[in-house]
């Protein structure tokens, strides 16, 4: 099969190392791609937001099967316009990726369907959004409803914040994402990532993970894209799996169903885990970063069936196998992220590093020059690792980052910690 595949992040980095492990695959492009992806991959400089371009190149080139990583190529529809004539593409179509371009369709939804999320509000002027913030009082969650590349959310611990964030989102500072306005009941406990395929009819569970979203150890300073992740994590028990998988994953396929928006793609929940039970805050319509690396690296079984079963809406019997093992990344940024930042720094030890048994190390934003490799991104390199537990992955991990020569990088040092704590007992 030729797949071409969208992208340019850690995460690609990782769907085109499992796709070009698969049995089935004659030849991958992707497009833009980075240097760690050009070892697995043909890099291409195709303009993505040019599906008539997009389309070309799969005609001339034969691709059977176009992989979409990021979510901003699916909101523009690009899975309507290559489905539209003829050519397999894994992702939502532009109205199921609603669930994660607009909030308050998620919100609704939830509503609609019994799916248990916070309580909210949708706003699309300041004043009636400042009123019912002062009418529920803090903590609470004020959102831009579109996409903001991650940035677009606020938990404010008070009043005042809240009411800074209503403002900052009416006075336009995420542009149209922020002409309407989300306010969210702050729900309190932890975090998980949750990762299902669907077809539009069914679906079925991948595994979960653990973000680390703030830029510094203890979970300190600003929210980032990731700063790291682990998989599985020992607080979704098959308890709390079967209860996410029942209340949130089932009745939201059956729900896009019901509209006439089915969804076909991979469906990222984030769900709190509260004393009530598990709650959606959030659905993404594409796989985590840097979630994605460590359910590659625990994924036994190939990837591209599984691809291939969503589009062709064949889940139904399907089954994934996975490794029983742990992985865990640990995200290498440049220093300033997630502010200011300098590119084309050099990198330098990553053989090395990656020589460490079960070490991979994935390319988040690089580039090369001749043999060298350069910083070209934020996040940087994903050096992720497998282990019996989350402990001798998250060592094994930082053995490898310690041989990394990059004076002008960083990363946290703790990432796993709340699994390396409950397996230790610390
Ligand atoms: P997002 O950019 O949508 O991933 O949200 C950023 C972060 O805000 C999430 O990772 C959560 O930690 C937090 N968050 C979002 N919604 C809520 C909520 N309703 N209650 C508490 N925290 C939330
Ligand atoms: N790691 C968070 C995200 O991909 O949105």
């Amino acid at each position: 099969m030729n797949i071409l595949l969208l992208g340019s992040g850690g995460r690609e980095h990782a769907l085109a190392w499992k796709i070009a492990g698969s049995p089935l695959l004659t030849k991958l492009w992707c497009a833009p791609g980075n240097a760690g992806i050009a070892q697995e991959a043909e890099c291409i400089a195709l303009d993505v937001t040019n599906h008539a371009a997009v389309i070309d190149f799969c005609r001339a080139n034969k691709v059977d099967l176009v992989m979409v990583g990021p979510e901003a190529p699916l909101a523009a529809g690009i899975v309507d316009d290559l489905t539209a004539v003829g050519i397999k593409a894994f992702g939502p179509s532009k109205a199921a990726s609603q669930l994660e371009s607009s909030k308050g369709f998620t919100k609704d939804l939830c509503t609609e369907f019994g799916i248990p999320t916070g309580a909210y509000g949708r706003f699309t002027n300041a004043a009636d959004a400042l009123a019912f913030v002062r009418a529920q009082g803090a903590p609470i969650v004020v959102k831009a409803d579109g996409l903001a590349a991650g940035k677009g959310v606020v938990v404010a611990t008070t009043l005042r914040e809240a009411e800074d964030a209503v403002a900052m989102m009416f006075d336009g500072a995420f542009g149209s994402a922020g002409a309407e306005v989300v306010i969210e009941e702050f729900l309190p406990g932890r975090e998980v990532s949750f990762f299902a395929f669907s077809d539009g009819e069914t679906a079925i569970a991948l595994a979960s993970a653990q973000d680390h979203k703030r830029v510094f150890d203890r979970d300190e300073g600003p929210n980032t894209g990731g700063m790291g992740a682990y998989s599985p994590t020992p607080f979704v028990t098959p308890e709390v799996h079967a209860e996410i998988m029942e209340r949130i994953i089932l009745p939201t396929v059956a729900g896009m169903k019901a509209r006439g928006t089915p969804y076909r793609g991979v469906l990222y929940a984030g769900v709190m885990l509260t004393p009530q039970g598990p709650k959606l805050f959030e659905y993404n319509v594409r796989f985590g970063d840097p979630e994605c690396q460590v359910l590659m690296l625990r994924m036994m079984s190939d990837l591209v069936p599984a691809l291939l079963a969503v589009c062709d809406g064949q889940l139904k019997h399907f089954d994934l196998r996975w490794y029983p093992d742990a992985a865990l990344t640990v995200v290498m940024a440049a220093k300033g992220y997630p502010g200011d930042y300098a590119k084309g720094t050099g990198i330098a030890g990553l053989d090395a590093a990656s020589s460490i048994e079960g070490v991979e190390i994935f390319h988040a934003g690089t580039s090369a020059d001749g043999d060298q490799i350069l910083a070209n991104g934020g996040r940087v390199l994903n050096v992720t690792a497998m282990g019996r537990t989350v402990r001798e992955a998250q060592q094994r991990a930082y053995q490898a980052v310690d041989r990394i020569d990059w004076p002008e990088g960083f990363c946290r040092r703790d990432i796993g910690w709340q699994a390396v704590a409950r397996e230790t007992g610390a």
